[in-house]
């Protein structure tokens, strides 16, 4: 029988099902379907993508009750509602799939379990920091597999509520205006354009014991308004990433002085943090990222618990398919003739990053690129674009951060050795957040191989394909609105 792992009810919903010898048959995002960011809920067409593979034991990601107690600490009430998984299931489910069995498993373990099981190492140190789940805000964890080949999992350090570095990151995301829970990404972005003048400001603000990860404030209830006033939000946000950066240092220090492997796996929301990202080779020799490290992918994570054994990981392409071969040919003639071309092939990607089947690919040189792909975006100027290069060649343009031994799914950024020749996917601090692409046999592979041979470019500006205020493209009617609302082609 099939497990179908489930993330939701509290913000971005999801569902991933894995067969009983651990082939990854679909992961997808509710919001993909329902058209709204963060989704916390399950949808119909999430559903019907579901029920497509039958009967299933269901994996839920958290423990509801421990949760809600969490919360009643908190002062944010209880949710009488949401108790336990049964309740939350029923919500969820609708009565339309009637579970075989049902497991529910701790929040940072099933963070654990997502990447640890899709990781290609035999034993591993897992780091998870995340905003809050249940209790838990950093956890570390040693992970083996028996002689049976199921995964053994054994907590060696957590910090708890209300000591949280993701909590810290939303909270300073919602000072300068912007979404929490949604556009730390933003923040992280704005922060290469501030000024280090804040710097230690912050850090006395934040920080009451540094290499426990103990901070002055809970700040679940945001920052205090009047700390910083009349700092511009570009100085603030580079102030957090930085002292956000000194923080995730210790949790590396100490997770790389348990002396348990030196692979590491991290997991959780504040992983997405691909600047932070390039500090983890100098602690450990191999980094393995899930490209799904938030909630999401622990709907995946739970699976993989009640699997047990490791998940045969072979692509992020888990999600809704557009059947058909990959464009190859429509986007090269486009991309060659008017620089900019969308896609819609394939299935789609799992986690945040679009990585070739629901991207809007351009030439990536000159100066100009960068405003016409912004004018389509309607995105802030400052924020740069993503390359995708051919990975054999990635050395040569990008200097590639140790530790990693590709950039397959953009979690680390690299600095760029060439900006002047590519201004629209370098950031103002030189980095760019790279996808290197393997001789996989993928579409997106041959495109950028003839692209290389037609104008000895070996890369394409690579960003989401998404209507403004929207999570990104699901389906061809997706792209048909896509199409008819800014008038670039997209090919499927
Ligand atoms: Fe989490």
């Amino acid at each position: 029988m099939n497990i179908l792992g489930i993330s939701a009810g509290f913000h971005d919903a999801a569902a991933t099902v894995i067969s009983p010898d651990g082939e990854i048959l679909f992961a997808g995002h509710a919001e993909r379907y329902s058209k709204k960011k963060n989704d916390a809920d399950f949808c119909q067409g999430l559903l019907d993508e579901v029920i497509e593979y039958g009967p299933a034991t269901v994996a839920y990601y958290e423990r509801p009750w421990a949760k809600q107690a969490r919360q009643w600490y908190a002062g944010q009430g209880v949710e009488w509602d949401k108790l336990t998984t049964k309740q939350i299931l029923r919500q969820q489910l609708g009565g339309q799939i009637e579970p075989e069995r049902v497991y529910s498993y701790n929040h940072h373990l099933s963070h654990a379990a997502g990447g640890f099981q899709t990781s290609p190492f035999e034993r591993a140190t897992v780091v998870v920091i995340d905003a809050i789940g249940e209790w838990d805000t950093v956890s570390i964890w040693g992970a083996t597999y028996d002689s049976n080949g199921q995964a053994r999992y054994k907590r060696l350090w957590r910090q708890v509520y209300p000591h949280s570095i993701g909590l810290f990151y939303s909270a300073v995301t919602s000072r300068i205006g912007l979404h929490p829970l949604d556009e730390e990404y933003i923040t992280m972005g704005m922060a290469g354009w501030g000024k280090n003048i804040w710097y230690h400001d912050m850090r006395e603000h934040v920080i009451a014991n540094e290499r426990d990860i103990e901070l002055q404030h809970n700040f679940h209830t945001g920052m205090s308004a009047d700390f910083l006033v009349g700092a511009s939000n570009e100085n603030i946000a580079a102030a957090a990433q930085m002292v956000a950066e000194d923080l995730i240092r210790q949790v590396m220090i100490r997770a790389r002085n348990f002396e348990f492997s030196s692979n590491l796996v991290y997991m959780g929301g504040v992983a997405l943090n691909c600047s932070a990202n390039r500090m983890l080779g100098e602690y450990f020799e191999n980094i393995w990222i899930m490209p799904c490290p938030g909630d999401a992918g622990s709907s995946l994570g739970a699976a993989a618990l009640a699997l047990g054994s490791r998940i045969n990981w072979t692509s992020a392409s888990l999600g809704h398919d557009i059947p058909g071969p990959y464009p190859v040919n429509g986007l090269l003639d486009r991309l060659l003739t008017e620089q900019i071309v969308g896609v819609a092939s394939g299935r789609a990607e799992f986690g945040p990053r679009a990585l070739g089947n629901r991207s809007l690919l351009a030439d990536p040189r000159g100066s100009e690129i960068k405003e016409k792909v912004n004018a389509i975006k309607r995105r802030q100027q400052f924020r740069p674009f993503a390359p995708v290069i051919l990975e054999e060649l990635a050395d040569t343009y990008f200097d590639m951060p140790s530790g990693f031994s590709h950039s397959r799914y953009m979690q680390s950024v690299a600095r760029c050795r060439v900006p002047e020749l590519f201004p629209a996917i370098v950031h103002v601090d030189g980095t760019s957040r790279v996808q290197t692409v393997p001789r996989d046999g993928s579409g997106i592979r041959e495109l950028l191989e003839k692209w290389y041979v037609m104008t000895g470019c070996p890369v394409l500006l690579n960003t989401s394909l998404n209507i403004r205020g929207e999570p990104m493209v699901n389906d061809r009617a997706d792209a048909d609105r896509f199409e008819s609302l800014y008038g670039v082609k997209v090919c499927s």
